[in-house]
């Protein structure tokens, strides 16, 4: 039973709460009459914060409810009308409060709520930190009745905007030095905002306190895993494996003469891990989707910062860096998917962007090209791509190099640009990449 005077005051000290702090995100959502917002996202990324945003010009019209606090813990859709009778004996002048269900995936039967809600004519967000709750499985559960988005930790743009600093037309270069050391913090400690926020000493003590938390509740308790010792081993593994080659078998050879462990049980619980946001598995280009399944997988993390736990390098933290950026753009075009490629003899691309079926960009990401031999490696692998992939469009994300090279390798021929990961990552959702280089020819 819920406790009225409780659930009363809690809604009139959320009205009361002060979120002038708030700060803006680029993520814009868009709502539709008659659909639910949800956003989605790894805990801590700033998804309450987010829907603090959207609340802030007029909060009392807003019933706001976070399922993880006690009041409202365990809840069913059933009892969740109770609450809403509070706020309407609180509020009788406002008849439809938009309501805002955040972590629903708490409640049991959450579909069914909101269904009720958008039924019964209210506007509704709702947010979660599981990617069970993504558009596919929202989909069906809802029947195509809620718009889903997802909320990474901060883009580098929002990181520069989270720590003052402005970085558009001409303060690139006045604000040059400090922007490259904040990016040498961003790959360091990742993005995390409350991370981007907090003195240098308390970044790892709040990040192995998201690590932990995330692994406790988005996986241990959410799957009940008995296999603790096993789940950690896995963690361990992601942390020191962040943008290398996995796969289930490797994973198994690498576990099974330690642990009792089936590869039904690693991929299980790769699963978990992905669901809760912790990593990504990107997979291999390959014309059949058959090929695509089998094929090794590449991981990333959902922030840099996690990989301080593991074993740190700048150049898979740049390759990791790009990841996510990708994935950011994927949010606001759900067009564009994502594959790394590796051609039988050898030669490997990091990123393979595709729209819909055309290939529109093929990016390998190399930190320093000054050794002749690494840079014909990564251009030879880059030419190879472009003749199999017919993609002419060919990029090289460095730490400084910056320029457009004519490449002729063993009969094959492109151009290529070079660019600077700030830069890259500045060009507003990467459309500094599509610019034509202004810089003459080398
Ligand atoms: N837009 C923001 N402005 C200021 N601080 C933020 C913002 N988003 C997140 N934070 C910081 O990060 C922490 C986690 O954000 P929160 O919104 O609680 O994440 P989530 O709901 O995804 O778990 C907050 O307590 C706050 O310190
Ligand atoms: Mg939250």
């Amino acid at each position: 039973m819920m406790d009225e005077t409780l659930v009363k005051r809690y809604i009139v000290e959320f009205h009361e709460r002060d979120f002038s702090g708030v700060l803006p995100r680029e993520l814009r959502v868009t709502n539709v009459r008659g659909k639910a917002t949800a956003i989605i996202g790894p805990r801590r990324a700033g998804k309450t914060h987010y829907l603090f945003s959207i609340l802030n010009d007029e909060p009392q019209k807003y019933l706001y409810v976070d399922f993880e606090n006690p009041v409202f813990h365990p809840m069913t859709a059933r009892e969740f009308l109770a609450v809403l009778d509070a706020y309407r004996e609180l509020y009788p002048e406002i008849q439809k409060p938009v309501v805002m269900l955040d972590e629903v995936q708490a409640v049991p039967d959450w579909e069914r709520l909101v269904r009720y809600l958008l039924d019964t004519g209210h506007e509704v967000y709702l947010t979660g930190s599981s990617s069970k709750l993504l558009s596919a499985e929202v989909a069906t559960h809802l029947r195509g009745r809620a718009l889903t988005y997802i909320l990474f930790p901060l883009s580098f743009r929002e990181f520069l905007l989270f720590r003052g600093v402005e970085y558009r037309g001409r303060a690139f270069y006045h604000n040059y030095v400090r922007i490259k050391h904040l990016l040498g913090e961003y790959l360091e400690y990742g993005a995390y905002p409350e991370v981007a926020l907090a003195p240098k000493e308390a970044r790892e003590l709040i990040l192995k306190e998201y690590l932990n938390v995330m692994i406790k509740r988005d996986v241990l308790e959410r799957h009940r895993i008995r296999n603790v010792y096993l789940l950690n081993e896995l963690l361990y593994l992601s942390l020191r494996s962040y943008s290398k080659y996995v796969s289930v078998d490797s994973l198994y050879r690498l576990l099974k003469g330690r642990l009792k462990v089936t590869k039904r049980t690693i991929a299980n619980y790769l699963t978990y891990l992905e669901e809760a946001f912790f990593l990504f598995l990107l997979r291999k280009y390959e014309r059949s989707p058959k090929a695509r399944v089998v094929a090794p997988r590449k991981l990333y993390l959902i922030d840099t910062g996690l990989s301080l736990f593991g074993s740190k390098d700048v150049g898979r933290d740049v390759e990791n860096t790009v990841f996510l950026e990708l994935m950011r753009m994927k949010s606001s075009n759900p067009r564009l998917e994502f594959y790394y490629w590796k051609s039988p003899s050898g030669h490997e691309v990091d990123f393979v962007v595709l729209e819909g079926e055309r290939v529109r960009e093929l990016i390998q990401v190399s930190i320093d090209l000054s050794d002749e031999k690494t840079r014909k490696r990564e251009f030879l692998a880059l030419l190879n791509a472009s003749k199999e992939l017919k993609c002419r469009n060919l990029t090289v994300i460095t730490l400084d190099e910056e320029g457009t090279e004519r490449v002729e390798l063993y009969g094959m021929k492109g151009e290529i640009r070079l660019v600077p990961l700030a830069r890259w990552l500045l060009g507003e959702g990467g459309a500094l990449r599509n610019e034509p280089e202004t810089q003459s020819p080398v």
